[in-house]
């Protein structure tokens, strides 16, 4: 299939774009370099620079490319991703997450494009009082973030009632780990996520690592997430797009593990290799203290389970923080 992949050079899309090229995919993909880099897309890719709330520049790509041969479906990653930025710039998210994926619906839709894969989070369940995220369960995010990506996940289902376009949403819980090449992972300023933050910590690159909060409901008082590693999501990708560009049908499914780690159980298993400074902070506002998804409708569906456990996880983002952060040692 040709399959145009947006924001192909961040974090997640630029894995599966090596999954996709990996299965004899024609990949296209679009990025404005915000948070993404070149070097992080597959050679075997081609590659534009454009931003998507520019219908102009997005509508140049596919117009070019469609007079060569039509996408069979588009991959959207572009998101801007960090929960406590979008509580101060809620504006920007709004424009980014909401605005560009209505531009790229209105350009597939008049390219005739009829399947969409669709970056969606955990976060739009909000304060999961359960613990446990069913796909059927009420939306009720409390940030930004979470409504930009609920509000695009409903416009993309408007619009596929009207249009007739397939979607495949996909809502990730926490993604971790890198590609086994070593040759993507997850780089950036200013991470949020704890994995990398611990490995950081254990490396010298930073100081510590703090945790927030003891106190919670749980069985050793830290948050519990679902963890899921990059490459088990990039797989996930490929089966969902097969699905519905085969079935000519519509999903929403979660990925995760099904599995809950505390805070505390993941900077143990970080510890087992590296000697890790910890400090305790105070609770954060708004973090639930429980969040597992049940995947049960993504291996109904796709027969898409993880391969690679919490440990794979950790390693991986050890030996990719090893060998591309400078470390003082
Ligand atoms: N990382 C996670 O743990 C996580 C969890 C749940 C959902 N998600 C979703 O997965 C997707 C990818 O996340 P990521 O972690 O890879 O983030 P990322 O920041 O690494 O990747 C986003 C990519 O999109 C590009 N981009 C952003 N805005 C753009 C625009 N207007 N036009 C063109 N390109 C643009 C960036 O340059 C970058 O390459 C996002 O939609 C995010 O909401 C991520």
């Amino acid at each position: 299939m040709k399959v145009c992949v947006i924001g192909g050079a961040g974090y997640i899309g630029s894995h599966a774009v090596v999954e996709l090229v990996k299965e004899g995919h024609e990949v296209v993909v679009v990025d404005n370099l915000s948070t993404g880099t070149k070097d992080s897309v597959d050679p075997k890719a081609k590659f534009y620079f454009a931003d998507i709330t520019h219908k102009e520049e997005l509508n140049q790509v596919f117009d070019l490319e469609c007079s060569i041969k039509p996408f069979d479906a588009v991959l959207h990653f572009a998101a801007k991703i960090v929960v406590n930025d979008s509580v101060y710039r809620p504006l920007e998210y709004y424009h980014n997450n909401v605005e560009g994926v209505r531009i790229m619906l209105e350009v597939m839709v008049n390219h005739k494009i009829k399947n969409v894969i669709f970056s969606s989070t955990a976060a739009v369940y909000g304060d999961a009082k359960q613990g446990i995220c069913r796909e059927d369960d009420l939306c009720a995010p409390i940030n930004p973030y979470g409504e930009t990506k609920l509000a695009s996940e409903r416009m993309i289902q408007w619009v596929a009632k009207a249009h007739d376009l397939n979607y495949c949403i996909f809502r990730y819980f926490n993604v971790a780990g890198a590609h086994q090449s070593l040759k993507i992972g997850l780089l950036r300023d200013n991470l949020t996520h704890i994995i990398p933050i611990t490995v950081q910590a254990g490396l010298k690159i930073r100081d510590a690592v703090t945790i927030f909060g003891d106190t919670y409901p749980t069985k050793d008082g830290t948050c519990i997430r679902d963890y899921i590693h990059v490459s088990d999501l990039a797989d996930a990708h490929v089966l969902g797009m097969k699905h519905i560009v085969e079935k000519n049908e519509s999903i929403l499914l979660n990925l995760g593990s099904s599995t809950g780690y505390s805070v505390k159980e993941v900077v143990e298993e970080v510890s087992k290799h590296l000697d890790v400074k910890v400090l305790m902070g105070e609770p954060r506002e708004g973090d639930p203290a429980m969040l597992i998804a049940s995947s049960s409708k993504a291996k109904e569906v796709l027969g898409w389970s993880v391969k690679r456990s919490l440990a794979d996880i950790i390693q991986t983002d050890i030996d990719f923080r090893r060998k591309h952060e400078k470390t003082p040692r």
